[in-house]
Formats: structure tokens, C-alpha cells, sequence
């Protein structure tokens, strides 16, 4: 093999007929059953990085609140299985509030973010009793304070801040620097924490940021807690402010190719709890309840797409074009980011890798290309591509572009795989369509 397994499913292994194995159950098997493109779920690693988030950041800081990012990736079995973990939700829209309200997620776990809610969306949360609304500008704060005093309500909520950090990710990731749409801005906040304060119908409980995604550093984080945790050491010596709660959002890498590792869970959790312990201790304020929401570290490392290898296209002295069934319409990320990742040929672990191919999707874009040159043994039609790391930020990001039809994805457990999402058929198509 070849492809490292490291990169995959903490229950992935190669069987004796040299094929791929997730959650006890055979890659190839599945994709012949379920078809393909697949995308497959493996329960055991979603609990254990649920597990592994409680531990790393509970065991440092106690009370330490895992929110998971659902934009990462949510539908009603993932919903079920994180309110099970006793995680928190993060949502960004009525849209992802409804499937966490349909699963029967607890809604006082519920956070929700958005830098442009409307006013359904606020009535919504409002109505359901959202755990904390987290405002992320002055139009927000008086729209929420006017639609809780109609409603004799008094949420708990966060103020957004963005505190002016560069996280060195993709500029498209990226959030908590000046210029974002995103967030208070560090020059407004005293303003946004006073009013929030002398607000009939709020309750300030504290103040969150996110700086971006797929950070590779530590620094950051410390940057921008000491930012923040200075801010609110003001906010109290001026206005009386004080910070309940600090949620420092999420943006916690994972590896998606062997040249670029990602730290681990306990490497964030240890800087970013002793950076808010130690300058709490600094500024003499009280320790707030820390939150995290972690999104593509939870599901990423997870999940893993199966495609089927169909036309293989010479170009002789230039290259191999590999092409499978699946492509930008469910996984947009290398066309949109240059994202990079890797591959195995899950029906055959055990040959050796012969030479470069790329592996191109079937969608009308020369720019759907899902990996740019990558050794794999001899392929042939009907292999089997399997892409680790493929669990955030594919299937929420998807489309039906060329009228593809979204594929099926299933969670598999101790040798059995069952389908959490079916494959869409023509008839969703045309479902929205009025004549
Ligand atoms: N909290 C807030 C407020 C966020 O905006 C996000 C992600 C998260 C938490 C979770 O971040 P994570 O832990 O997953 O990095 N589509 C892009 C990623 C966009 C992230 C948007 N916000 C991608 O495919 O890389």
C-alpha cells in the first residue's frame, strides 16, 4: 500500500483481499451496495474526536464547552450522535437551527452565530429559545433587543469581536482580521459591549471570536485571546462588564496530506487554556466558561468520499487524466481553495504505486480537478478512489450542478453500514420546478 492509513478513519485497516475496510465494513462492498459516489461515516472516530475535544480541553479548563460547527457538516443521524456526545451546536441559519430542531437537538445547547440574521431568523431563535445568540453587529443588537422586549424575552447572548488577527490560512477562511465581514471591529467594541450592557432585553454574558479555519499555528489563538481578554479587563474597569463566558470559536486543522501534518487536539487545547488561565490571572479577572467550536476537526478525518474510476485519458508526455464519478459538485474545496488531498485505491491497498495521474471530476469545468498529480498503482475502470478527509466542509458545500445528484452517505460501525442520507434521485430535481 502506500497510501497511509494514517490520514483515514481511526478503524480503517486493509483486508486480505487487499481492499480498504472503514468501521469493519469493506470499501469495495459498499461502494457496490450503496453506489458511488459514497461518502462514508465512521461512528467510532466521530465519538472518540467528541471525546478527545471533552478530554483535552475539560481536563485543563473543567466546564469547557465543545459547541460543534454543524456547517461543517450536519444532518439529522450527525445532529443525533453530537447531542448524544453532550455536545453543543453552533448553527448558522434557520436552515441548520430547523435539522438540529428536527433531530430533537437540545435548543439551550444551541448557539446561533451569523453575520447577517434576519429578522425570521431572530424571531426564530427567539421563539425556540436558542442557548446564545451570538450578535455580531450594532444593527443586530438593536433589531434583537426591540424583537426580545416585544416578546418579554431576555436572551443570553455574545458579542462577535474581530480581533485583528492574520491566522495565515486561505484569504476565503480567514475571519478574524480588520477588514472582515465578520464581527465587531477591536475599534468598536467598547461601543458594542456599553450598548449591549444598557439594553432592556439583553443579557451580555461574555464575547466570542473566530478568527478562521484550517489554522496551522497556535499563535493566533494566543494573539487573539490576549486581545480580548485586555478588552474585556477594560470593559470592566469602565463599565462594570463582566465576562461570563469566552468562546474562541474554532478553526482547528486536521492533516489532509502526508506533507502537511496538523497539531493535535491537546497541542490547541494546552496553549489556548493556559493563555486565558494566565492572563485572567494577569488582569485579575475571574475565569469565564470557555467555549469551543471546532467543526472540520470533529467530522473531517471521519468521513471518506468513494468515487468510481471511469474513463482513463493518456496525453502522452503531458499527463494522465484519471476520471471518476463524482467531482466539484461534491467536493468544491480544491477548485474553490486549491484545498489538496490525497488518495488510495481502495480495491487495491496492497500494489505498488506506478506512476502520476490526476484525478479529474466529471463536471463541465476544466477546473474540477480533484487531485493534481498523485502516485497510485495501475488503475483501471470500476477501481475505486478513496479520499480520506473528505468529512467537512464536502457534502454542506455541495451542489447539483450539471443536475448531479447528491450522493448517499452512510455510517458504518463494527462491520455494519447503514444509510444516514440517500442518494438523490432525478425526481428531486425537478421538485422545486412550477410549470
Ligand atoms: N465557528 C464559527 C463562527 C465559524 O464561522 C466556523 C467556520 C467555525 C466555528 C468552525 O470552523 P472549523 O473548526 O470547521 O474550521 N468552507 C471552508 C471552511 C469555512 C469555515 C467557516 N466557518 C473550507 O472548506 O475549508
Amino acid at each position: 500500500m502506500i497510501g497511509n492509513l494514517s490520514l483515514f478513519p481511526l478503524t480503517a485497516e486493509v483486508n486480505s483481499q487487499g481492499h480498504l475496510v472503514i468501521g469493519g465494513c469493506d470499501s469495495a462492498e459498499l461502494a457496490a451496495e450503496f453506489g458511488t459516489p459514497l461518502y462514508i461515516f465512521d461512528e467510532f472516530s466521530l465519538s472518540s474526536k467528541c471525546a478527545e475535544f471533552k478530554t483535552e480541553f475539560g481536563g485543563r479548563y473543567p466546564g469547557t464547552g465543545v459547541i460543534y460547527a454543524a456547517k461543517a457538516f450536519m444532518n439529522t443521524a450527525l445532529a443525533r450522535l453530537f447531542n448524544e456526545e453532550g455536545l453543543g451546536l453552533d448553527v448558522v441559519s434557520a436552515g441548520e437551527l430547523h435539522i438540529a430542531r428536527e433531530a430533537g437537538f437540545p435548543l439551550d445547547r444551541v448557539y446561533f452565530h451569523g453575520n447577517n440574521k434576519s429578522v425570521e431568523e431572530l424571531k426564530l431563535a427567539l421563539e425556540w429559545r436558542v442557548g446564545r445568540i451570538v450578535v455580531d453587529n450594532l444593527p443586530e443588537l438593536s433589531m434583537l433587543d426591540g424583537l426580545a422586549g416585544e416578546r418579554g424575552a431576555k436572551p443570553d447572548i455574545l458579542l462577535r469581536l474581530s480581533p485583528g488577527v492574520d491566522p495565515h490560512t486561505h484569504r476565503y477562511i480567514a475571519t478574524g482580521v480588520i477588514d472582515s465581514k465578520f464581527g465587531f471591529p477591536m475599534l468598536g467594541a467598547e461601543e458594542a459591549v456599553a450598548r449591549a450592557i444598557s439594553a432592556a432585553n439583553l443579557n451580555l454574558v461574555g464575547l466570542h471570536f473566530h478568527i478562521g479555519s484550517l489554522i496551522h499555528e497556535v499563535a493566533p489563538y494566543e494573539l487573539a485571546i490576549e486581545r480580548v481578554l485586555d478588552l474585556a479587563g477594560e470593559m470592566k474597569k469602565r463599565h462594570g462588564f463582566e465576562l461570563k463566558e469566552l468562546d474562541i470559536g474554532g478553526g482547528f486543522a486536521i492533516q489532509y496530506t502526508r506533507d502537511m501534518p496538523a497539531p493535535s487536539v491537546s497541542t490547541y487545547a494546552e496553549a489556548i487554556t493556559a493563555r486565558v488561565i494566565g492572563k485572567c490571572r494577569e488582569l485579575g479577572l475571574a475565569p469565564p466558561r470557555l467555549t469551543i467550536e471546532p467543526g472540520r476537526a470533529v467530522v473531517g478525518q471521519a468521513g471518506v468520499a468513494l468515487y468510481r474510476v471511469g474513463v482513463i485519458k493518456e496525453i502522452p508526455g503531458v499527463r494522465r487524466y484519471v476520471s471518476v464519478d463524482g467531482g466539484m459538485g461534491d467536493n468544491i474545496r480544491p477548485a474553490l481553495y486549491g484545498a489538496r488531498y490525497e488518495a488510495v485505491v481502495a480495491n487495491k491497498m496492497n500494489e505498488k504505486e506506478t506512476g502520476e495521474v490526476t484525478i479529474a471530476g466529471k463536471f463541465c469545468e476544466s477546473g474540477d480537478i480533484l487531485i493534481r498529480d498523485i502516485s497510485l498503482p495501475p488503475l483501471v475502470t470500476g477501481d475505486i478512489i478513496a479520499i480520506p478527509g473528505s468529512g467537512a466542509y464536502c457534502l454542506p458545500m455541495a451542489s447539483n450542478y450539471n443536475a448531479s445528484l447528491r450522493p448517499a452517505v452512510i455510517m458504518v460501525r463494527e462491520g455494519k453500514g447503514r444509510l444516514i442520507r440517500r442518494r438523490e434521485t432525478f425526481a428531486d430535481l425537478t421538485r422545486c420546478d412550477l410549470v
